[in-house]
């Protein structure tokens, strides 16, 4: 049995408009999505802004109302809230959120905001409390002094780092982590996945990766799903998103990532051009006539891929899509 199971989720936002306010039409956020993330596994969920990350991450932590579809976690479904309180879900599944300073009250002291899951979900008392608060400081690499500081008096790095620490305060099996180095310098970036990693290796614990962007998912993630406009469209091991991509989308997103080699752009550029105009001649092709992503067909036990089962075969032995 897997950690998590996703089947069939999701999640659309109701428009309101007119005179009455009346519900008119809705935002198809996440729209039937399915996958599944492994004890002590980093799952990657890659799309461009607007794709329904966030919204997933959401609904895997309880925060936000799913439409439709289920979250399986030991056996029940979590998106029933007497679920979550039966399983001590909230204590086992924790979130870092995309944007560090909005999600850390400004009010609060670090030892408050690191303390507030360990107050939730263990009942420490004052010392052992501090104790458990400063070794979750040391973990992420701040000092001592960073208790009694506010979240403005950090850089967005360290309050990535402070995000971190409340997330693992719990010793949680599953973080959701939303974008974590985004807001991020690239030399920022290494060190908060590479402490993401090493806290992984020491307490078992899964990921959920959220991020727009294949060049840091490669490092981090063994299994990748790519999300486009509410759907999959692919899903499989990093070698397959990697070094065999199917849909035009995944190799949209593989061929935005800044080649660095030198002598090698003029080739990455044109190889990018190539792919941009496969998928401006060739849309209706990969998507159906409402513009959706197809549902998932299996091409290997680990890859699948947004096609019509033909064009899918198709595409696997001929490598693209024939125009
Ligand atoms: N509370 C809400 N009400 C209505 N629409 C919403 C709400 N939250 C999100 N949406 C819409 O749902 C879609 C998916 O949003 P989501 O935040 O999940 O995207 P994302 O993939 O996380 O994007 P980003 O990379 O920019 O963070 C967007 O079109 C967004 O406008
Ligand atoms: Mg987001």
């Amino acid at each position: 049995m897997s950690l998590i199971e996703i089947k069939d989720l999701k999640v659309h936002y109701p428009i309101r408009s007119g005179f009455w306010n009346r519900v008119t039409d809705s935002v198809k956020a996440v729209d039937g999505i399915s996958f599944n993330i492994e004890a002590g596994e980093t799952y990657g969920l890659v799309g461009e802004s607007g794709s329904g990350k966030s919204t997933t991450g959401k609904s895997v932590v309880g925060l936000e109302k799913v439409t439709s579809g289920s979250i399986m976690y030991k056996g029940k479904d979590i998106t029933k809230k007497s679920n979550r309180n039966h399983l001590d879900y909230n204590h086992d599944v924790q979130m870092i959120f995309q944007d560090s300073l909005s999600s850390l009250n400004p009010r609060k002291r670090i030892e408050d905001i690191i303390a507030e899951p360990l107050r939730n979900f263990e009942h420490l008392s004052k010392d052992d409390e501090k104790l458990r608060v400063l070794q979750l400081l040391d973990i992420v690499g701040l000092d001592a002094d960073a208790l009694y500081k506010y979240p403005h008096q950090f850089s967005g790095g360290q309050r990535q780092r402070i995000g971190v620490a409340r997330a693992v305060a719990t010793n949680p099996k599953l973080i959701i982590a939303d974008e974590p180095v985004s807001a991020l310098d690239l030399s920022v970036q290494a060190q908060v996945l590479n402490f993401m990693k090493k806290i992984q290796r020491e307490f078992g614990i899964s990921y959920l990766f959220i991020s727009h962007d294949l060049g840091v998912v490669r490092h981090m993630c063994n299994n990748i799903a790519i999300m486009n406009r509410g759907r999959l469209v692919e899903i499989g091991t990093r070698d397959d998103i990697y070094n065999h991509p199917l849909h035009i989308y995944t190799k949209r997103l593989l061929a935005a990532i800044p080649e660095t080699n030198v002598s090698q752009r003029k080739a990455h550029r044109e190889a990018r051009l190539a792919v941009e105009q496969v998928y401006r001649e060739q849309q209706d092709k990969y998507y159906d006539e409402h513009g959706d992503a197809y549902p998932l067909v299996q091409v290997s036990p680990t890859h699948a891929v947004a096609l019509p089962e033909a064009l899918a075969q198709q595409i696997v032995q001929e490598g693209e899509v024939k125009a």
